[in-house]
């Protein structure tokens, strides 16, 4: 057990006590009203809310249209959070307002059982989901980490195989099935005395080139694919050796039942590996008679400019996972996967009372019908260049922002305390997102060393609202560089 004998003394430092948290309200800039329902709030409800790491103090928002959320004291935010990834089509969407209006009375719930909306739901993602071999089948689930229990579940039923093989720093969801696969020590440590992590898996070092666990190429190589082949090579040795846990290479068989991947990393700070990353996977996937899962849960429907961040690289898949913005701010979840992994279930194989809720499938039919348009895949194409040269201007006058990645509208930003180094710059992140919501900008703060922003705008967000984020951050990144004396020459 990694914290085994320094459970309290883990748990003292990972609390927080009521006087740190009087503090933090205090010291925030909310309004009375923010300060009061911020006391309210955490009078009743556990300090383990996820608000209380991502922020100081979230601001308490009570109204939202499209990329401008409104707190209690009627402050303005700019939304470069969307509910993470969840509000894709902006706040309070007019047309699935109508939908779920519409749809709330006519029926609304109907357990675990078929009806229309969902019917159209699953024919429509087994159309648009690049399966392998083509025939796809679907299963319902109600949040993202239910999808990944699912496609695990049914991975290890198909193939008989216990061990599944995922990327440090992946995210797949915190529930005592998903743990294992989200592979965060501070996460686990909550867990504990159960460790959750004690399943079949291996993890494998995710390729991100401009911290790459590889090392620098040689002069004169390309990071990207440097790190791509060293990755290769790593996972060829995993399989191949002798020692391997995961195949016995004279009798050529393999302990795995599947690679479960995201295709950008996306809780561990926006982060893009080389192209080519899917494709390598495919591959040994392929080699060694194992299924390839991947989880869009946040790069799917037209975040990464194309409908799924898999198509980038033109691989197809065993199984795709998708939810946050399928139920257009409803909850649900799917797992679209090859038709005979589906078929190898019996009745009765799952159940969940609330999966393939009505109203939120009938929600999710308009979200497909907005997302796979090719002109709205367009213009968050357009809009996230129109967005990363804004970033690279910035770039060129503030030292702390040593990496952008960008796809589409998916954004991650990597701050360093030298470009040379690649130090990176922790505090001053912290210190910037502070600030930033001090001057009315929400984001998420990330990262290995939790020194990335991870810009999830609305997919709506107008161009406008872009500049007025670049503004904020041009401002709050010159304050910060002053506080902090770092060199703008
Ligand atoms: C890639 C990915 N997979 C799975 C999940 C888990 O989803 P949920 O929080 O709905 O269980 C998340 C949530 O952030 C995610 O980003």
């Amino acid at each position: 057990m990694l914290f085994n004998g320094r459970t309290e003394i883990q748990r003292q430092k990972l609390k927080l006590t009521e006087a740190e948290i009087e503090q933090r309200i205090s010291e925030s800039s909310f309004g009375e009203q923010g300060k009061n329902w911020a006391r309210r709030w955490l009078s009743v409800e556990s300090y383990g809310q996820v608000g209380l790491a991502l922020f100081k103090m979230p601001p308490i928002v009570e109204r939202a249209e499209n990329d401008v959320l409104i707190d209690v004291d009627g402050k303005e935010y700019i939304d470069l959070l969307a509910g993470f990834s969840v509000s894709a089509l902006g706040q309070c969407n007019r047309d699935i307002a109508e939908v779920i209006k519409e749809q709330s009375i006519k029926l609304v719930h109907y357990f675990d059982l078929p009806h229309p909306e969902r019917i159209k739901l699953a024919e429509k993602l087994t159309q648009i989901t690049p399966i392998k071999g083509g025939k796809a089948r679907v299963v319902f689930g109600v949040t993202g980490a239910d999808a990944v229990e699912l496609a695990v579940r049914a991975a290890r039923y198909y193939t008989g195989r216990p061990f599944i093989l995922t990327a440090f720093g992946d995210y797949h969801g915190v529930t005592y099935g998903t743990m294992p696969f989200t592979g965060k020590g501070g996460m686990w440590a909550y867990f504990y005395p159960v460790p959750p992590h004690d399943s079949a898996v291996g993890y494998f070092p995710f390729p991100y080139p401009y911290r790459s666990p590889f090392g620098r190429p040689p002069a004169g190589e390309d990071e990207g694919e440097y790190c791509l082949k060293k990755l290769e090579e790593y996972l060829e040795y995993y399989f191949l050796s002798k020692e391997s846990p995961y195949r016995e290479v004279k009798k050529d068989i393999t302990n795995v039942a599947a690679f479960l991947v995201e295709p950008f990393q996306s809780s561990a700070g926006y982060i893009i590996p080389p192209a080519g990353y899917l494709k390598l996977l495919r591959q040994l996937a392929d080699k060694y008679g194992i299924l390839l899962i991947v989880d869009e849960i946040q790069t799917g429907l037209g975040r990464t400019g194309k409908l799924w961040a898999t198509e980038w690289e033109g691989v197809e898949v065993d199984m795709l996972l998708t939810s946050k913005a399928l139920g257009g701010g409803l909850p649900l979840s799917a797992v679209i996967a090859r038709a005979d992994i589906l078929e190898a279930w019996g009745p009765g194989a799952h159940v969940s009372t609330q999966a393939g809720n009505v109203l939120a499938c009938a929600a999710a039919n308009k979200v497909l019908e907005i997302v796979t348009k090719e002109e709205f895949l367009a213009e968050v194409r357009h809009k996230g260049e129109y967005f990363y040269n804004g970033l690279k201007e910035l770039q060129e006058r503030h030292p702390l922002i040593g990496h952008i990645d960008a796809r589409g509208l998916y954004i991650g930003i990597e701050l360093v305390k030298n470009r040379e180094t690649r130090e990176p710059a922790s505090e001053e992140a912290g210190f910037i997102l502070d600030e930033c919501v001090k001057n009315g900008l929400v984001f998420e703060r990330g990262g290995y060393y939790y020194n990335r922003f991870q810009l999830i705008p609305p997919l709506t967000i107008r161009r406008s609202t872009i500049d007025r984020a670049l503004e904020i951050f041009d401002k709050v990144f010159t304050t910060a560089e002053k506080f902090f004396s770092i060199n703008r020459d």
